[in-house]
């Protein structure tokens, strides 16, 4: 789910909307605004199941104070009922949540008083907030001796109370929630927004007359590159261009930091997609993944990680931990962490972790792969690794995501912003990233010479060059696309290291074009897959260098005996002109699997642009998934 809140001197309505549109790849099965109207006693809100655009812009220019949401549900379908924000019986505040209250009904026993709308659980947050404001008030009415003489509008010694009342309302409210949360709340009498997180990502953007917060940074960036990212248990709050910050009760100095992506990098940029537009940056994204960090005549990788002196060498087991496509990363990178660096490696899918893993954390670093930094299953993963004394790593795209901050140390893969839901280019370049990774620790362990360290290198800092030239095969790649895009399902096989990449291959092409699409071990075929191949069944496979293609492609003969079109992606050395339709990789070693995915990735975007699929916000998906 995606929030974002505004407050500041122009008109709220349109910037949390521009907002909200922004944070759509986070969730998109309905959105909804609350507007503080300024100078009356009323919130108006707005809100529909649906995409963001299925809501009309609230643009009263009376509101300079807004709180919106957008959302992936959890619990309670998508219906406008259910979309955020919710209001308490009394609309005097209003609430967007995002991650889940698992105590919810616990909650609302205690609220019987109260009239629920909606099947979700983040409903009795603002019921509860009435209560707190309740009980205060027969304590002490609110409004005591200062006398509404602006035609209803607060006065500041009002405001700026019932701002205090919100934010100690949202601090022990909060603290009865149990499970993962980012919640923003307004309310009619104070010209503020407050907020708060438990592991969940929030964001404040500090402009000059106006104060922004935000689920993730390429919402603020067009608005402000100075922000705060909040710590588990802050409560800010948020007035026109004055941020304050509280932590245990405290106030503290919010901790900035300038982002340095430009908010053009955030943008479309003449593309139809932002899926399209990542896989075309995937050269760029790469030199800054690789940038400053190779040295090829020394054969060296720098990372700026510093692991205690001998970890290292005595580091007996890696793990890495992650989901969807950071899974499939993690997957490339332990057979790199085996054959390059002489280290036990696993992939391991987080969400399994507990049933699986941990159990021997002696001398094992336990790497949590992830885009965002923020997917729940990964994010638990790691604190388990963690509590049971693993040595944690995070390696992620994020800036301040909370794996930067649960982890021992973070690695970034410097991509720049992703925004299609299906990710891409992040995925080479976390490849990329991890394999510097497997390079230093395989010099360091003394299990990979100079010179072999130099060849990978070469072939690292080769890979912008390659996938270009992969890129400019479009054309070919879309017109296969379109002539096997009714095909009853699509399988992808591949060995070694293309057995990652035929799995990703697949996830890809099943999240945007909705179609049957599985990925395989090759030799796997036999052992059941065959019996669903047909004439009907294209067949996709990594023939390439690190794949074993010669074994792969007796595989694949298997599946032309029983009619199935096959489509190679090869180097140069594959004999493979037996196959329907072939598409060549250049010479990049162990890395051409992943220079072959780039064909897997076009095909999967026009198979699915061919059926006219939502490719940038697939159907019941979101980029981050902050909930286990
Ligand atoms: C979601 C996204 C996937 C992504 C996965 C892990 O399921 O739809 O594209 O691979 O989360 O995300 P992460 O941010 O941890 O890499």
């Amino acid at each position: 789910c995606g929030i974002f809140g505004y407050v500041g001197m122009e008109s709220a309505g349109p910037i949390v909307y521009r907002g909200l549109e922004t944070l759509e790849y986070r969730g998109y099965d309905s959105a909804g605004i609350a507007l503080r109207e300024d100078g009356s006693d009323t919130l108006s809100v707005a809100k529909r199941a649906g995409e963001v655009s299925a809501l009309s812009v609230p643009d009263e220019s009376a509101s300079t104070c807004a709180i919106g949401h957008t959302r992936w549900s959890t619990h309670g379908p998508p219906t406008d009922a259910n979309a955020h924000p919710h209001t308490d019986c009394a609309d005097s505040v209003a609430v967007v949540h995002n991650g889940i209250v698992e105590n919810h009904e616990e909650l609302a026993e205690e609220l019987a008083d109260h009239t629920f709308t909606s099947e979700t659980d983040t409903e009795v947050i603002p019921h509860l907030l009435e209560a707190a404001f309740d009980e205060n008030a027969s304590e002490e009415p609110l409004d005591g001796s200062t006398s509404r003489t602006d035609g209803g509008s607060a006065t500041d010694g009002v405001s700026s109370r019932v701002a205090t009342e919100l934010r100690r309302g949202v601090e022990s409210v909060t603290d009865r929630l149990e499970g993962s949360y980012a919640v923003a709340a307004v309310h009619t009498g104070a010209d503020c927004i407050v907020a708060t997180r438990q592991e969940s990502p929030l964001v404040v953007g500090h402009g000059e007359d106006a104060s922004y917060l935000a689920s993730d940074v390429p919402a603020l960036v067009e608005h402000t590159r100075e922000v705060t990212y909040l710590e588990d248990g802050d409560i800010a709050v948020l007035q026109a261009g004055e941020v304050s910050i509280y932590r245990d009760g405290e106030r503290v100095e919010p901790t900035r930091s300038t982002i340095d992506w430009d908010a053009d990098a955030a943008q479309k940029g003449g593309y139809e997609h932002y899926m399209r537009k990542e896989i075309h940056e995937q050269p760029t994204a790469l030199r800054q993944t690789l940038g400053s960090r190779v040295d090829v005549n020394a054969g060296t990788a720098s990372l700026d990680v510093d692991f205690p002196k001998g970890y290292l060498e005595s580091l007996e087991e890696i793990q890495l931990l992650a989901m969807g496509t950071s899974y499939y990363a993690g997957q490339y990178a332990a057979t790199l962490f085996e054959s390059l660096a002489g280290v036990r490696a696993t992939p391991v899918m987080a969400s399994e972790y507990t049933y699986t893993g941990g159990r021997d954390p002696w001398r094992t670093l336990s790497v949590a792969v992830t885009q965002s930094g923020e997917t729940a299953d990964t994010l638990g993963a790691l604190r388990e690794a963690g509590a049971a004394g693993a040595r944690t790593l995070g390696v992620t795209n994020t800036l301040g995501s909370s794996v930067t901050r649960e982890a021992d140390d973070a690695l970034f893969i410097r991509a720049g912003p992703e925004i299609g839901v299906a990710a891409t280019k992040t995925f080479a370049s976390q490849v990329s990233t991890l394999a510097l990774l497997a390079i230093a620790i395989g010099r360091e362990r003394g299990e990979l010479s100079a010179a072999e360290a130099r060849s990978h290198l070469e072939d690292l800092t080769g890979l912008p060059g390659a996938i270009q030239q992969v890129l400019d095969e479009e054309a070919r790649i879309r017109e296969t696309a379109h002539e096997y895009a009714d095909s009853d399902a699509f399988f992808f096989v591949g060995r070694e290291y293309g057995h990652p990449v035929a799995l990703e291959g697949a996830l890809k092409l099943k999240e945007i074009s909705y179609d049957h699409a599985e990925g395989f071990a090759a030799g796997e075929l036999k052992h059941g897959p065959l019996a669903l191949v047909t004439d009907q069944t294209p067949v996709l496979a990594v023939l390439t260098e690190g794949s074993r293609p010669q074994e792969t492609l007796n595989n694949v003969a298997e599946v032309q005996a029983r009619g199935a079109p096959t489509i190679g992606v090869t180097s140069d050395d594959v004999a493979a002109s037996s196959l329907t339709e072939t598409f060549d990789v250049p010479d990049a070693g162990i890395f051409e699997p992943l220079v072959a995915n780039v064909y897997f990735q076009l095909f999967a975007y026009h198979v699915a642009n061919a059926k006219g699929r939502s490719i940038d916000k697939p159907r019941n998906l979101a980029k981050s998934v902050t909930v286990e």
